[in-house]
Formats: structure tokens, C-alpha cells, sequence
């Protein structure tokens, strides 16, 4: 605990700021070829070179040449290189592709950046460093810009006036607004001034890097302190085209089994099989839809990693039978700590094969973590990721298709917190300092896990779950926020947490439902479940001695609330699993800042107490105990209140009633949302038709659109074309109303049978009629509550007219 003491006056200069005393200088010569050009200056060299028209590389460099190898961050398909072309125009040096243009003066090096319609993007205002390890960036910012992503940080959206750490860090500490690292490491920004461009910025450096949006008023800075200075730069121009341009390079999420898209239970721990199985039976009995159950460390024969600990788990085999039976997945933990044990097999198979991260000098790096004395697996070096990602057949043979990642920044239980940073990482040859790589290590593990499941999964998606993580940790698992704690100001926070996780590519994202660690209450699980079942991921997780806080646990009326918002969430999930197709394709988040839907409203640059999931709803979560209503911000257009049908102006501000059952939630007029029966599993089958929800009385002529997505939910039979898309559109002109539907593929089968519920229609129609393959059997007007319900049979892309 720090004490007033921390604060002390006069207290010696601690050395914090550096003296930044090298820069680069003029540029004495340029060399280029096909793919780069190397700008040569009196005191350092810097690389530019285009991976596609809209994306710059920008890396310094000391030597004679420079390192172009990437880090596992970047995919590999997306480091190839556009062509670009160099000039000299007015004294300047000209770098383009055909979306940019580097500008460089030569003679004290500086460079601006432009777009292909000559807008500015970035201003470089300095490259400095204290020592060729240490290099700082900084580019010009005002009081206009708006700052979004940098990953999982604490505080609001808007990150302008923050300065953050890049460290992975296992910090149990509560999480407040000035903790600097938590778990992942996301150093990538986006730099947002309303009416201008938005660009995105990479560093890509795995080591510690600083991001210091606050010290100055002009200019932001981007320091490394150990290796190099790597930049990826990216035009917009909007803030979901850096998004999405940012992920076509450092990979798009995953596209998980649909099971893992439903609710999750966990807690630290189901101590033994028959709590496991108590826990399943009761969801059941209870009706309180679940899909998966987590085991956490006590599962383990004395935290020992691939085994079980057969006094609480004795017949595995049985329970995952029983669980199978109701209709759930199980996921166990997974730390990469090893137990140092020279009869463990494990162990003695990492030593012997060279597997475990060693120090220079030779010997294995020891670290004491849940098994006590631990070695770690070098996931740099492929033989080593292989043999960790074949072992989970271990878990594969039992029936359990996902696996969670923890304590994989690595976490050590000593004074840095983490493994030694004279650590050297294998990486195939191409040796790392963990002090370089740190950020890594968790990426690495679990894409290990990833690919080793599915290798052994016949052709099933597996779903991973991580707490550390860098970019492009996306493409192999889904991120939860660590240990946040059962404080109603944590639950606020992780509304900008995972929307700015969303923002820096990471889409399937959510934090511990309920919080961790302290003592939740009835009101604040019911809170926090209303608004979790609108997050991509979602799950229920406490603390060893915290008091229990499964839906069931507070009485009838929070079980209730629990229950039926839940529920909501399986309706909605062909709406969901549409949108994580839509991220899984370009990157653009499932749920989503109002800023990202709409940029140019000055209203909306930091609002974090609301998100929209999709384009469509509008979610107002209560985060506040004892509150029964609130300010709900609508961006412009028409609005529906989904509870009361009200239909609303938006661009203001508007009262939400919210009693304790009520979270405020919207529509937006134009919207299409495809929605099921309730089940209360994803594997559980069910007949009932495909209902379509469209929200019609915009007023506008525009044509509203939606993807709507199914396939299997569990192979990857789709990426061999066996899904289904269906293109929405629906219009409403005096005419009548127009809703369309195109199947831009057909490869997976779904039901025939569709309802078309539209609301509000206020008139019976006259005539409606149908063009393509379509029957239309059946329509119900209900004129009191202004709905129509049609009943279709559809093969293949139709039209119907609504008159
Ligand atoms: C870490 C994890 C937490 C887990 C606990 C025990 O604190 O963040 O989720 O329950 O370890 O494994």
C-alpha cells in the first residue's frame, strides 16, 4: 500500500525523462528499389515501403540494412509490398503509393503525411532518442483530436490527455484510472479530428513502449525502450476504414464455434465434478439458457497443466457425458506455467527436447507461479509451440473443444512480476530478449493452443479464451479483461474498454460479468447481466471466496432479470452471429462506439456509458446502484424504444424510465434483425422459422441493408463456401414498403420457412405481392399494436411489395 509518502517534496529527479539528444539530421542520400526506400540521414536511417496503397511501413533504423522481417503481429500474406514511387518535388522527397504520400524534408530531416486528395494526416514532429534503444516518436495533436483504441486501457474513450504503458501486466490491484498496463498490449491508435481524416497508427514493438497523449498540448509521443521503432500507418479516412484496414494487415477475429457466443458460467473454481454437474442441472431446471461451464485450477492434479486431479474429478469421461447430454461445453484453464517436477511428464519432456525459455547462459528460467516452482514454454520456436498445442489433445479426447488462456503475460509470483528479461527467446534461429518480445508471450501461447486444437479437433472450430495478449491476438482467441472486481465503477469502465478493444481490432472481447474479486450484489449482477447479454462475450466468473453469483443466487426477481436478458441474447443470435461473420470478414466490431456509427455528430467524440451492437441497438446500460432512470444520447434519425414501441427523434438526448427489470435499449428505424426461437443451448436444434425483424416509419427513402449469415457454427465447412448470406434491403416510400432479399451465396441450408415481423406499419395493407421464389402463404395486420407478420416459404432471393 503507498502512503502519503509516495508524494514527498524535494524529492531527487528520478531520472524519468529522458534526454532525448539524437535525431536523424538532413538526409545525405535516398537508395530505392521496387519495394523500399531507404532514406540515409547524418545519424540514422529510416525504411519506408507500402504493404498495399493504403498502408505505410515506416522503421529506423542504425545499421547498413534494415531488418523488414515483421512480428508475429502482421500476417503474413498482408508483408508483402505495393508498388511505390519516389520524387523530388520543391526541395522535398516525394514517397507514394497511390492512396499516400510521404513528404520528406531533407535537409533537417521532417515528414508530413498525405492522403491521394492532399489532405494532411499525420505531422511528424520529431524522431529522437536517448540511446539507439530508446526512441521516441512524436506527431503533431490539438485540442481537436480525439484519440480511440490503444487496446485494453482503464478510463474513458477518448484517450487525448491520457498516457499509457504498454507492458502486458497481471495487476490485481483494482483497476482505476491511472493504472498505466493490464493484461494486453495494443499498441496501435487511431488519431480522429471531426471533418478531417482519421488515420490509424501501429508501433509495432513487443517490448515496453509508452503512448503520451497528455504531456504536451501540440504533439503526442510514441517512446520504445528496448528495440525498434516499427510504424505502420493508415489512411481512414473513416474510423471504421483505419479499423478495418488495420486488421486486414495484423489478421481479422477468429470465426468461433456459435456455442461460445452463448452465455458462460464459471467461477473460480467448480471444485469437483459433482458441483460441475449441479451447476449444469440447475441452469437447466431453472431455464436459464447456458452454453458453456469453465473449470478453473482446481481441476488439476496440484495445478499440473494436461491432467486431472482424480479425487475431485475422478470419472471426467462421465461428467462430459452427463454435460453433453444437457447441451453444454466445458473449458478448463490453462497457465503456462510447468510444475517443476522431474517425475511429471510434462516437465521432463520440455527439458529434455530443449522446450522451456532458458537464459543465456543456458538454464532454464524458474519462476513460481500456482504449481509453485514452474518452467514456461518457449512458443518463439515452432517445435516447442507444436508439442504445447499437440498436448491438448488431452483435452480433445474428452469431449472439450475450447480451452482458457491465464497468466500468460507470463505472470510470475516475484519482484518484476514477470519472467527475467535476460530471457532469450529461441524464435527459430532469430533470437529475442524476453525484454524485447514480452508482449508476445501470451499472443504465442495461445495461438499455440489454437492450432494445436484445432489439429486435433477432425475439422471443428475450437474457441480459446486469453488475458494477455498483442495485436493480432484476434486471429487465435478472445479476450476477457482480466480481474476486475464486483465495483459498480468497473462495470462503467468496461463499456470503453471493450469498445476501444473493438477499436484495435479485437472484436470478440468482454470482461468478467458481475466482477471477479469482491462481494457483488444482487442489483449489481442483474445490471451487469442486462448489459453483458449486448456484449460479444459473456461471462459470469468470481473469486475463490467471493460471495457466489450465479443467476440463481440473490432470489426470484434477480433470476428472473437474469433469465430473461439472457434470453434476449439467444433470440438475437442470428443478428450476432451475422455481425461476428461482419468482423470476421473486415474487422469492423461487433459492438461499437456511437462515434464509429456516427462521426460526425459532436455529441457523441467520448460517449462510453452507451454502445450500439451492430448498426441497429442501442444499449443504455444502468451502472449506477439505486438508479431508475437516465440520459439516453440518440444520434440522429428515428428511434424505437424496444420496450414500449415508442417512437423517437433522435440527435438529443432523451429520459429513459429503468427500473431494476429495465436496461434502456433502441432501434433504429430502417433496421433488419434476424432473430430465433429461444433455446436454451446453441446446440440445441431447433424447428421453429427464422424471424425477421424490420423497423420500418423512417421516413426516409433510403435503402436500409442487412448481411445476414448462417452457416454450421461449428466446422469450418464455410470456408469451403457452405454458408448462407442473405442481403436485406428494405425501403419505405409512399408507396408502400419494399423489402428484398438476395442470396449472395446459398451453400449452407436453412429453413424455408421465414416471418417477416415489420413494425410499425399504421395501415392494413392493401395488396402484397412477390416476385423471385417465393411463396406468401400467410399475413396477420394487427392494427392496435401497427404490426404485420408475413409468412413466407423461400428458396432463393425474392421481392415483396407491401402496399
Ligand atoms: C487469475 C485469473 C482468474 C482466475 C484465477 C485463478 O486471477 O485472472 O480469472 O480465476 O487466476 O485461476
Amino acid at each position: 500500500m503507498l502512503t502519503s509518502e509516495a508524494i514527498m517534496p524535494d524529492k531527487p529527479n528520478d531520472g524519468k525523462d529522458p534526454i532525448l539528444n539524437g535525431s536523424i539530421g538532413s538526409i545525405t542520400k535516398t537508395e530505392h528499389n521496387d519495394e523500399y526506400v531507404i532514406l540515409r540521414g547524418e545519424h540514422a536511417n529510416l525504411v519506408f515501403l507500402f504493404l498495399n496503397e493504403h498502408t505505410l511501413r515506416m522503421k529506423l533504423f542504425f545499421g547498413e540494412e534494415p531488418d523488414l522481417s515483421a512480428t508475429p503481429a502482421i500476417v503474413e500474406q498482408a508483408a508483402k509490398n505495393a508498388a511505390l514511387t519516389v520524387e523530388e518535388r520543391e526541395g522535398h522527397i516525394v514517397i507514394s503509393s497511390s492512396e499516400l504520400h510521404a513528404v520528406v524534408d531533407p535537409l533537417n530531416f521532417s515528414l508530413r503525411i498525405f492522403n491521394a486528395r492532399g489532405e494532411l494526416l499525420l505531422e511528424e514532429k520529431s524522431i529522437a532518442w536517448e540511446d539507439k534503444n530508446k526512441v521516441t516518436f512524436t506527431a503533431s495533436k490539438s485540442r481537436d483530436s480525439y484519440f480511440y483504441g490503444l487496446g485494453e486501457k482503464t478510463g474513458f474513450l477518448d484517450k487525448n490527455g491520457e498516457r499509457y504503458e504498454m507492458w502486458n501486466s497481471d495487476v490485481y490491484e483494482p483497476h482505476v484510472q491511472d493504472t498505466d498496463a493490464l493484461y494486453q498490449s495494443i499498441p496501435f491508435l487511431i488519431h480522429y479530428e471531426y471533418g478531417k481524416p482519421a488515420y490509424g497508427l501501429l508501433l509495432d514493438n513487443p517490448g515496453r513502449s509508452i503512448f503520451d497523449m497528455r504531456t504536451r498540448e501540440d504533439r503526442y509521443s510514441v517512446s520504445v525502450t528496448s528495440g525498434e521503432l516499427d510504424l505502420y500507418i493508415w489512411i481512414g479516412p473513416s474510423i471504421k476504414d483505419a479499423v478495418s484496414r488495420m486488421t486486414e494487415v495484423t489478421g481479422r477475429t477468429y470465426m468461433p464455434p456459435k456455442w461460445s457466443i452463448g452465455y458462460q458460467q464459471s467461477r473460480y473454481s467448480y471444485m469437483n465434478q459433482e458441483e460441475v454437474l449441479d451447476i449444469a442441472r440447475t441452469f437447466r431446471e431453472k431455464k436459464i439458457p447456458c452454453d458453456v461451464l469453465y473449470l478453473d485450477i482446481h481441476y488439476m492434479d496440484e495445478y499440473r497443466v494436461f491432467t486431472w486431479d482424480s479425487k475431485r474429478f475422478p470419472k471426467p469421461k462421465e461428467m462430459m457425458a452427463e454435460l453433453k447430454e444437457l447441451g453444454f461445453e466445458l473449458v478448463p484453464i490453462v497457465d503456462p506455467g510447468v510444475k517443476k517436477d522431474p517425475k511429471y511428464p510434462i516437465y521432463k519432456e520440455g527439458v529434455k527436447n530443449g522446450y522451456f525459455c532458458r537464459k543465456l547462459e543456458g538454464d532454464i528460467f524458474i519462476g513460481k507461479v500456482w504449481p509453485g516452482l514452474s518452467a514456461f514454454p518457449d512458443f518463439t520456436d515452432d517445435a516447442a509451440a507444436e508439442w504445447w498445442g499437440d498436448h491438448h489433445r488431452f483435452y480433445v479426447k474428452h469431449g472439450i473443444n475450447g480451452i482458457w488462456n491465464d497468466m500468460n503475460e507470463p505472470s510470475v509470483f516475484n519482484d518484476s512480476k514477470t519472467m527475467d528479461l535476460d530471457v532469450v527467446h529461441g524464435n527459430n534461429g532469430n533470437p529475442k530478449t524476453h525484454e524485447e518480445w514480452h508482449n508476445l508471450y501470451g499472443l504465442l501461447m495461445s495461438k499455440a493452443t489454437f492450432e494445436g486444437m484445432k489439429r486435433s479437433m477432425s475439422g471443428e472450430r475450437p474457441f480459446v479464451l486469453t488475458r494477455a495478449g498483442y495485436t493480432g491476438i484476434q486471429r487465435f482467441a478472445t479476450v476477457w479483461t482480466g480481474d476486475n472486481r464486483s465495483f459498480w465503477e468497473h462495470m462503467a469502465m468496461s463499456i470503453p474498454m471493450v469498445l476501444n478493444l473493438g477499436m484495435s481490432g479485437i472484436a470478440f472481447a468482454g470482461p468478467d460479468v458481475g466482477g471477479f474479486s469482491h462481494h457483488a450484489s444482487g442489483e449489481l449482477v442483474a445490471r451487469w447481466t442486462q448489459m453483458g447479454a449486448f456484449f460479444p462475450f459473456f461471462r459470469n466468473h468470481s473469486v475463490i471466496e467471493s460471495r457466489r453469483q450465479e443467476p440463481w443466487m440473490f432470489g426470484e426477481q434477480i433470476e428472473a432479470i437474469c433469465r430473461e436478458y439472457i434470453g434476449i441474447r439467444y433470440r438475437l443470435m442470428p443478428y450476432l452471429y451475422s455481425l461476428f461473420y461482419e468482423a470476421h470478414t473486415t474487422g469492423i466490431p461487433i459492438v461499437r462506439s456511437l462515434i464509429m456509427e456516427y462521426p460526425e455528430d459532436r455529441n457523441v467524440s467520448n460517449v462510453c456509458d452507451q454502445f450500439l451492437l451492430g448498426p441497429s441497438l442501442l444499449v443504455a446500460p444502468i451502472y449506477r446502484p439505486g438508479v431508475c432512470s437516465r440520459a439516453v444520447y440518440l444520434p440522429e434519425g428515428i428511434w424505437y424504444d424496444y420496450w414500449t414501441g415508442e417512437k423517437l427523434e433522435g440527435g438529443r438526448p432523451v429520459l429513459a424510465d429503468a427500473p431494476l427489470e429495465r436496461m434502456p435499449l433502441y432501434v433504429k428505424a430502417g433496421s433488419i434483425i434476424p432473430e430465433q426461437e429461444l433455446r436454451q443451448s446453441m446446440n440445441e436444434s431447433s424447428e421453429q422459422p427464422l424471424r425477421v425483424r424490420i423497423r420500418v416509419g423512417s421516413g426516409h427513402d433510403g435503402i436500409h441493408r442487412f448481411s445476414q449469415y448462417e452457416d454450421d457454427g461449428r466446422t469450418y465447412a464455410f470456408e469451403a463456401g457452405r454458408f448462407t448470406l442473405r442481403e436485406w434491403s428494405v425501403q419505405q416510400s409512399p408507396g408502400g414498403i419494399r423489402v428484398a432479399c438476395d442470396y449472395a451465396s446459398d451453400g449452407w441450408p436453412c429453413g424455408e420457412e421465414l416471418i417477416l415481423a415489420l413494425s410499425p406499419v399504421e395501415s392494413k395493407p392493401t395488396k402484397i405481392s412477390s416476385s423471385g421464389n417465393v411463396e406468401t402463404d400467410a399475413w396477420i395486420y394487427d392494427e392496435a399494436k401497427q404490426t404485420l407478420q408475413v409468412t413466407i416459404k423461400v428458396k432463393h432471393s425474392f421481392e415483396l411489395q407491401i402496399r
